[in-house]
């Protein structure tokens, strides 16, 4: 993982940079909601341009399908990069074709242009040559600054660098170097805080982390197939039946490895007809006619102690259905409030994670937030990502 290279090694001054960016951001009525990934790409495109380089950014948004289709269009999160880097940034709505390349050979130095959604486009995520080819053409070298579309093998991720010397923008390699540390440097205790709707996507997380973890405070919908395979009762909580068998393994290897495996003792709930007017604690084993929501007031302390004590903390996933405000926030709320207070190590990965952090204003007290979802769970259960992958395969010189 460490042999990719980086912005720092390329002679930048008077070259054209092919960035790809991940500014796949929630958008509200055209209007950017969460600009966290905008601003962390802004120290990777500032230091080409400050270097004397010109900048061709290349993002996807959302998933339209390989066509283009305007409710997808990336002209607002072009606006609001020019808005917060008080820069100049063109817009060219198109990926390819001659407005394309008349824009990029008449781009001078210091200049920006950003491109439509590299998703329009029908060769994007089969990783098509011909494009990844004519990407490649606009520029002198790639960087590869998306660390949260990295699990992605498509052409503007894993393509083009067959074509460029490549490298990593400044906020992949600081992604990178957390989860070095995470993964090669645990220190105890290591709490690994594990939530949202699905366990099936944090199994594999799960399962690496077990030889470094001391403890795993499981959450939100994911504790649920954890308490119904104990015989629990759970109500209409979200359980995926057919991991019964991988969660009980689960279990197994946690015992074998000496962590332990904290479930919720007490949860918030409301009843199945989903009317969030009427919410209640209950303890232990959920009524037939409710569903539970977030974690109880005791598991939420108890979680919280849990971080504080910890000498490194990782958090992926809300610990119940936060976005719906107070109560439902409180348990999600106990716990990125105690990373905050946490004097070890605190990483952040997801993006529903991310907004959470955001939502208390404790981003400054959090060592590291996480631009990936996919993506950091995949290097966090597999090591592995193809676009780091690529840039290390990737040529020195053309
Ligand atoms: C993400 O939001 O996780 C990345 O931008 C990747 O998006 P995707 O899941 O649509 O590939």
């Amino acid at each position: 993982m460490s042999r990719y290279r980086t912005l720092d090694a390329i002679e930048v001054q008077g070259k054209t940079a092919l960035v790809r960016v991940d500014h796949n951001v929630p958008l509200d009525d055209g209007k950017v909601r969460s600009d966290l990934r905008i601003r962390r790409s802004i120290p990777t495109i500032r230091s080409i341009l400050d270097r004397g380089g010109k900048a061709v950014l290349l993002t996807h948004l959302g998933r339209p399908k390989g066509k283009p289709d305007p409710e997808f269009s990336v002209a607002p999160v072009a606006r609001h990069l020019e808005h917060l880097m008080g820069h100049p940034v063109q817009f060219v709505p198109a990926v390819t074709g001659d407005d394309v390349r008349r824009a990029v050979d008449s781009l001078s130095a210091g200049e920006i242009l950003y491109l439509e959604n590299v998703r329009y486009e029908p060769g994007e995520q089969t990783n098509d040559p011909d494009l990844a080819r004519t990407l490649a053409s606009y520029a002198d070298f790639y960087v590869n600054d998306a660390f949260g579309t990295c699990h992605r093998a498509h052409a503007s991720v894993v393509g083009v660098t067959a074509h460029l010397p490549s490298v990593a923008g400044q906020l992949v390699r600081a992604e990178l170097l957390y989860v070095k540390e995470l993964l090669a440097n645990p220190r105890s205790p290591f709490v690994a805080v594990i939530g949202g709707i699905k366990i099936s996507d944090k199994i594999p997380l799960m399962r690496n982390l077990m030889s470094r973890v001391t403890t795993f405070l499981v959450g939100g919908g994911a504790a649920y197939s954890f308490l119904a395979e104990s015989g629990l009762s759970v109500g209409g909580s979200p359980v995926e039946p057919d991991l019964v068998g991988v969660v009980s393994e689960i279990r197994a290897e946690a015992k074998q490895a000496g962590v332990e495996i904290v479930l919720p003792e007490d949860h918030l709930v409301i009843g199945v007809d989903g009317d969030k007017g009427r919410s209640w604690v209950v303890d232990e084993s959920i009524p037939e006619d409710a569903s539970a929501v977030d974690l109880g007031p005791r598991s939420a302390v108890r979680y919280a102690q849990a971080i504080e004590r910890a000498a490194e903390v990782v958090l992926f996933g809300p610990m119940g259905v936060f976005e719906w405000g107070d109560p439902f926030s409180r348990g999600t709320e106990a716990v990125v409030r105690a990373m905050a207070r946490c004097s070890g190590i605190t990483v952040v990965g997801g993006g529903d994670s991310s907004r959470a952090v955001l939502a208390a204003g404790v981003e400054s007290s959090i060592d590291h937030i996480s631009t990936g979802g996919g993506a950091f769970l995949e290097i966090l259960g597999t090591g592995i990502l193809p676009g780091v992958e690529a840039l290390v395969a990737a040529p020195t010189e053309i």
